[in-house]
């Protein structure tokens, strides 16, 4: 087996040349600036920092805020959440609405749009949205270890303004009575914590505690309990890459949240955390290389949480 030093150059050099690299999302007029990049990083158990390509470069992580917005609702509400948000896969596009009729406006889990806006709701409760937002930002930035993350306004208003999707569906389930709050209030948090621009670095550093069973490996201190750090990665293997989730635990073996943006966050368990970055996007709203190189580093370095 390589160095994973040696494997991340090597999947990073590769990336970089390919032309085939996927389309970016243009349906939020400001994502679609973004130029072609690659970045990846590993950040291992025991502490060391792995990077190549732009590893260093902020982009718009989007869906993979899921993740952290449902550990700190998790946190709030416990398993009560679980009564206005599945569990399930839905097979279905991020954005898509047709299962909310049939299921009375419970959306099938919280990595979907609808169940991210009802993540957003919890979080709404007894704040002001700018205060639930700060919430969000400052968890992020105490899970990376890093002050400086910060969200891109621009992405935030360019999602506002063109969000006629997520507006439908979260007036949808206003009107099952699965928001507490006017959804114009949940949809804020929820285009806010979406337009959180992280780099690979930071976003693999905040993903540590999911790869060492709960617990910040620095510094030993707990941020959720080794079961709840398991459910939140079952939910990422199972719904992290919506209708495509089969595909890449299929073809990576370990859990992963991808965004819109371009990134995907990866979990070893007991291992390392894994954020990449490339742009352009495959036919599921994924990474197109950020999942390719996940594939080829996990066959690199014999990671699958299926190895025995
Ligand atoms: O709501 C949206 O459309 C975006 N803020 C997030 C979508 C997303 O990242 C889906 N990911 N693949």
């Amino acid at each position: 087996m390589p160095e994973l030093e040696q494997a991340l150059a090597e999947v990073a050099a590769e990336m970089t040349e390919r032309s085939d690299r996927g389309d970016v999302a243009t349906y939020i007029p400001q994502l679609g600036k973004v130029d072609p990049k690659f970045g990846i990083a590993a950040v291992t158990n025991d502490g060391r920092i792995i990077l190549a390509g732009d590893a260093d470069q902020p982009f718009s992580i989007q869906s993979v805020s899921k993740v952290f917005t449902l550990t700190l609702a998790l946190g709030k509400v416990g398993d009560a959440l679980w009564q206005r948000v599945g569990r399930e896969p839905s097979g279905n596009p991020f954005n898509s609405i047709v299962q909310l009729e049939h299921e009375s406006g419970i959306p099938r889990n919280p990595f979907i749009n609808a169940g991210a806006i009802v993540v957003s709701d919890i979080l709404l409760a007894g704040h002001q949205p700018r205060e639930a937002i700060g919430e969000i930002l400052r968890f992020v930035q105490f899970l990376a270890d890093d002050d400086t993350i910060i969200i891109d306004r621009e992405v935030a208003a360019s999602e506002r303004a063109t969000g006629y999707r997520n507006f439908a569906l979260a007036n949808y389930m206003k009107s099952f009575g699965n928001l507490d709050h006017e959804p114009e209030l949940a949809l804020g948090v929820y285009f806010h914590h979406c337009a959180i621009a992280m780099s690979c670095r930071q976003l693999a550093m905040a993903g540590r505690f999911l790869a060492n069973g709960g617990r910040n490996p620095a510094t030993g201190l707990s941020v959720v309990s080794t079961e709840r750090a398991r459910r939140i990665g079952a939910l990422m293997l199972t719904c992290g890459h919506y209708d495509g989730s089969g595909d890449f635990a299929f073809r990576v073996g370990i859990p992963g949240k991808s965004g819109v943006g371009g990134g995907i966050l990866g979990i070893v368990p007991g291992v390392a955390s894994l954020a990449v970055w490339s742009p352009g996007l495959n036919e599921n709203g994924n990474s197109k290389l950020g999942s390719i190189a996940l594939e080829k580093l996990a066959r690199m370095m014999n990671w699958s949480i299926f190895a025995p």
